[in-house]
């Protein structure tokens, strides 16, 4: 099926118990746009994450990524999902982290070195393909955290804050290359707590207590809210929202 958004979401609701994680949610983000997903601690961006990526089931409501109802196996080897909580192998080196995602996107081994050469470039991690994971920094577990996210070139990318923990330079060549997967069409679904990275989105949505509560590109809704930081922004937005 064809369809011009990489995701919608309508009125999606996700319980844990009696608890709304997510409650009436709806999202659409177009072909190619990286968009922002902010909000305060508990807002649901990350349950949000894993209803779309299908980690989770969800309660109620409808959730599509390129126009496939999720859950759909057809559809993971065309996501990409960086968790919150970096899921790597300790007890195997980078090289290894990377070739066990590969293999689990069913790639073959030339085509996984391929993108590991390319990938290691990027993330200056050449010269520790060989280390055990558990052996390097936290924002270089980071790092290869964002290459095994990538290994099987997906065309929709979840990063779930992706650069906490991480020093301004390299949150610099972070976003650098976020910008390159978006030249190739890559669309980009990202959570962040850092405001300045939010203004790198083509747009921001507002989360609060499981749902969209504003969104549009990010000079825009520093007018309609008339605010000079975005922070200000999701104050005035959270403030219209409650009353
Ligand atoms: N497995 C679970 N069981 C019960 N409650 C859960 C579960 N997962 C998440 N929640 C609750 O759902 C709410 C949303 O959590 P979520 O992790 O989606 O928030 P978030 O917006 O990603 O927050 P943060 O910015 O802290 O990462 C929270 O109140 C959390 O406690
Ligand atoms: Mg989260």
């Amino acid at each position: 099926m064809l369809s011009m958004h990489a995701i919608k979401v309508e009125k999606l609701d996700k319980k844990f118990g009696d608890f709304k994680a997510l409650d009436g949610m709806d999202l659409v983000v177009r072909k190619g746009e990286v968009y922002g997903l902010l909000g305060p601690n508990g807002a649901g961006k990350t349950t949000a994450i894993k209803v779309l990526t299908g980690l989770l089931k969800k309660t109620s409501g409808d959730a599509e990524v390129l126009g496939v109802t999720i859950p759909n196996k057809d559809i993971t080897q065309k996501i990409g999902y960086m968790p919150q909580e970096t899921a790597l192998y300790i007890g195997l080196t980078v090289h290894q982290n990377l070739e066990f995602f590969g293999k689990l996107f069913g790639m073959d081994k030339a085509k996984i070195l391929e993108r590991e050469t390319e990938l290691l470039k990027f993330i200056d991690l050449e010269k520790w393909r060989d280390e055990l994971v558990a052996n390097l920094s936290g924002g270089m577990k980071h790092r290869v955290s964002l290459a095994c996210a990538l290994i099987h070139e997906p065309e929709v990318l979840f990063l779930d804050e992706p650069t906490v923990g991480v020093d301004p330079e390299l949150r610099v060549s972070f976003w650098n290359f976020f910008s390159k997967l978006k030249e190739k069409g890559i669309t980009i679904l990202i959570t962040t707590h850092y405001m300045d990275e939010a203004s790198h989105c083509d747009r921001v949505g507002f989360m609060r207590s499981g749902k969209l509560i504003a969104e549009g590109e990010p000079q825009a809704m520093l007018k309609e809210a008339g605010a000079t930081s975005l922070e200000d922004a999701f104050l005035f937005f959270a403030r219209r929202d409650r009353t």
